[in-house]
């Protein structure tokens, strides 16, 4: 058997006629930069996200940029963001003059450790960007009373949480400004790149849609110094199809998580844990174990696909070496980079290839 780590191929082939009829709308009409198919799929994921307006860019990047300029955020400003997350999130910070202030990982979400906010607030902290690693909310709750006591912006980054919900409210909707990516193996994927930003908010999103087509309203007008980032037709097509899916496809992977708990039970790993009152959407089921690269070796020569997010943490990598991050420690986030692992996850995995994992799992424990 083999088991990729996930299946694009099959999910277009499920939906091709209807795809292929919205990508044949696009091509027809010439609409080939924003057009009728973004502005309908913006109208449905701002519903979808319980917010206003939704803003659609050509990358989740993009969307944090726009984010943080329409917040006015630049040099001089310190945003605080994890310290375990994608470098993008990092990125973006960096990308319009402000410093990153990098908070460790908490052990048991695995996302930011919401006690150590507090401590790394200064008098230039304008933001805190919460990131949704793994398809978890991060406590938007606390995350946002602290924000409130402070006077700070927050902005979700929601690049890996399409679907998640706290207390029944989705994410996107708890910060004043949401992310959300559109990567092709994301819950939620075009088929190029893509990103939006939601929010409730309409003085920020309409000069959010000015920022993203280069600070203009009118063509040939600009009101602001702005960039390129308009999500193409296509994309807005693609998306628009796959939106109707979302829920069906989020349950799925809760399904498989739950087969993946069942199957993988007594083996000498730690297993994603559940949260009263978050609904999770498992973009990544991640497991972790001390022996980490000799299981992944394992897997992959029995054509298991696995993957690790992430590697290297961000204070490491080189590019950021002299971004003048704080010299802190995060001992939590350098021990997920040695330890964590992510199985194969998607809504089409089958009861048959858990079960198939989960046999060579045991074989690997079983003979050490
Ligand atoms: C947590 C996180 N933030 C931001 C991004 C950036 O999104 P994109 O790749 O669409 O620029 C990603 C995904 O790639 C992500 O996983």
């Amino acid at each position: 058997m083999k088991v990729n780590f996930i299946d694009l191929q099959g999910q277009y082939q499920s939906l091709k006629e209807e795809i292929d009829a919205a990508i044949a709308e696009v091509l027809d009409s010439s609409a080939y930069i924003l057009g009728p198919s973004v502005s309908h799929f913006e109208q449905t994921f701002a519903e979808y996200c319980a917010c206003r307006e939704a803003i659609g860019v050509n990358s989740g990047t993009s969307a944090l940029i726009l984010a943080l300029k329409a917040l006015r955020i630049g040099p001089g400003d310190e945003v605080i963001t994890a310290a375990n997350t994608f470098i993008a999130t990092v990125a973006a910070i960096v990308q319009t003059g402000a410093t990153p202030v990098l908070v460790d990982a908490d052990p048991f979400t695995r996302l930011i450790d919401i006690d150590e906010i507090e401590k790394a607030i200064t008098k230039k902290t304008k933001a805190i960007i919460p990131v949704h690693l793994y398809g978890l909310m991060a406590d938007m709750d606390r995350i946002n009373a602290i924000a409130d006591k402070h006077d700070l912006f927050v902005i979700e980054d929601a690049a890996q949480a399409h679907g998640a919900r706290l207390k029944d409210r989705p994410a996107g909707s708890y910060g004043i400004l949401g992310c959300f990516s559109f990567y092709p193996a994301k819950n939620l994927g075009a088929y190029g790149e893509g990103g939006a930003i939601v929010t409730s908010n309409k003085k920020l999103a309409k000069k959010i849609r000015k920022l993203r087509d280069h600070g203009s309203e009118r063509k040939y007008f600009h009101d602001y110094m702005g960039y390129n980032a308009r999500m193409d037709g296509i994309q807005g097509a693609v998306l628009g199809v796959k939106l109707k899916y979302l829920d069906e496809w989020n349950q799925s992977r809760n399904d498989i998580a739950d087969l993946y708990r069942e199957a993988l039970s007594g083996m000498p790993i730690k297993l994603p844990q559940e949260f009263k009152h978050f609904y999770q959407v498992y973009h990544q089921f991640v497991i972790e174990t001390d022996v980490r690269n000799e299981l992944q070796q394992y897997l992959s020569r029995n054509d298991i696909g696995t993957l690790i997010h992430y590697p290297v943490p961000i204070h490491k990598q080189k590019a950021y070496k002299k971004a003048g991050l704080k010299k802190v420690a995060f001992p939590v986030t350098e021990r997920f980079c040695e330890t964590v692992l992510s199985l194969p996850m998607c809504p089409r995995l089958k009861a048959a290839q858990v079960e198939y994992i989960a046999v060579k799992m045991r074989e690997f424990f079983g003979s050490r």
